[in-house]
């Protein structure tokens, strides 16, 4: 019994300094566990006399329980510290302050798309979309611009070496103006569309990339005339603009594929070296500049996209979405739209949360 008095004290000791679960562990197996000196003292019972083991039996018995029960109230005290110190590493402030400069910002170029498509869409008109590389039917034949035409050569366009399985050479596309074609031919009439994208000529200065964006539209019905052009054109870029004081001027021109063929211009005024839209262009100290290209459709592209040009009358536009977002938003270099320079991009850039609508203003975030 001395000898046992002697484990049950060690044991007791440790168990009561022991610092981890693990170590507690293995004072169980020490003494608990099948070959440890509380089971070996139990076994030792059964060589025993009646008499000696009437004695030993409680004996071991209450150790056994005083072990147990000190294993147990320790197993609590770690347990309570080990949860209490991962309480408090896993703490989150939430009193934080947010970050000074939140990161990223959504580009000009993205910004104007959105409201653009959002005031268009106040009008009834649908985005469409087209392939950036396109064939040479989409983007100049059905446009009324056959082979041999002049107007070819003035778009810069880039070619692709080979051509696609139906014999058309492929190019990248210089215009919006094939997505009127691919409307017409999928959609039919009547017809509302704007196509914004990337368009592609190889040219480049200060005011000319070989890559920029055009918004293109289109609204093919019946009896659409003159009128409903410019009342349109109007409309958007007041809207646009937020100013009721836009002025246009209608100019005879010319393209292939508009018949007659219209350029606008809006009236403006120089404030501090800075073009300001708004006024009539021959006030005193305004100016008209040239804003778009647009036209009642060619009755021979409504014919090449399959539709009967007795039934179907249509008007169009297009111009660079690039030059809106620097008259918008006072850019001077169409270059750096493309530079990525991070400085360019948090100054001009717009937060995530500056969605146009058209009850906030399409103008919100400036
Ligand atoms: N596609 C022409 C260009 O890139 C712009 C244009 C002019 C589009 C007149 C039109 C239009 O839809 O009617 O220069």
């Amino acid at each position: 019994m001395n000898e046992l008095d002697q484990h049950r004290q060690t044991a007791l000791a440790a168990i009561a300094g022991a610092a981890t679960l693990d170590a507690l562990e293995a004072e169980r197996v020490a003494a608990l566990g099948k070959k440890g000196w509380v089971s070996l003292a139990l076994k030792t019972l059964g060589q025993m006399s009646p008499d000696e083991r009437q004695q030993a039996a409680p004996a071991i018995q209450a150790i056994r329980t005083e072990v147990s029960d000190a294993l147990a109230a320790r197993k609590d005290v770690l347990e309570a510290a080990a949860l209490d110190a991962r309480l408090a590493s896993e703490n989150l402030d939430l009193t934080l302050p947010a970050p000074a400069a939140p990161r990223g910002s959504v580009h000009p170029v993205s910004q104007v798309m959105d409201e653009l498509a959002e005031i268009f869409a106040d009008l009834g008109f649908a985005v469409a979309t087209g392939p950036e590389i396109e064939d040479d039917w989409h983007n100049f034949t059905a446009l009324n611009m056959a082979e041999t035409h002049p107007a070819r050569a003035m778009h810069d366009t880039f070619y692709f070496p080979d051509k696609d399985e139906s014999g058309r050479s492929m190019l990248l596309r210089t215009h919006t103006s094939p997505v009127q074609i691919r409307s017409m031919v999928e959609q039919g009439a009547p017809l509302r569309i704007i196509a914004p994208g990337r368009v592609y000529r190889s040219d480049s200065d200060a005011t000319h990339t070989p890559m920029f964006h055009q918004i293109e539209g289109l609204v093919v019905d019946r009896g659409i005339h003159l009128g409903h052009l410019k009342w349109t054109l109007e409309t958007f870029l007041k809207a646009f603009f937020e100013r009721e004081d836009i002025v246009l001027r209608l100019r005879p021109s010319y393209f292939p594929f508009t018949e007659p063929s219209v350029e606008v211009d809006v009236g403006f005024e120089l404030v501090g070296g800075r073009r300001v839209l708004g006024g009539s262009g021959d006030a005193p100290g305004h100016d008209w500049m040239e804003l778009l290209g647009s036209g009642m459709v060619n009755r021979r592209v409504i014919e090449m996209a399959g539709l009967d040009p007795d039934v179907w009358q249509g008007f169009a536009w297009g111009l660079g979405v690039d030059r809106l977002a620097m008259l918008k938003y006072g850019m001077d270099d169409l270059r750096a739209f493309f530079d990525g320079d991070a400085r360019w991009l948090a100054h001009y850039g717009f937060g995530a949360f500056d969605q146009p609508t058209l009850s906030a203003g399409v103008g919100a975030g400036i």
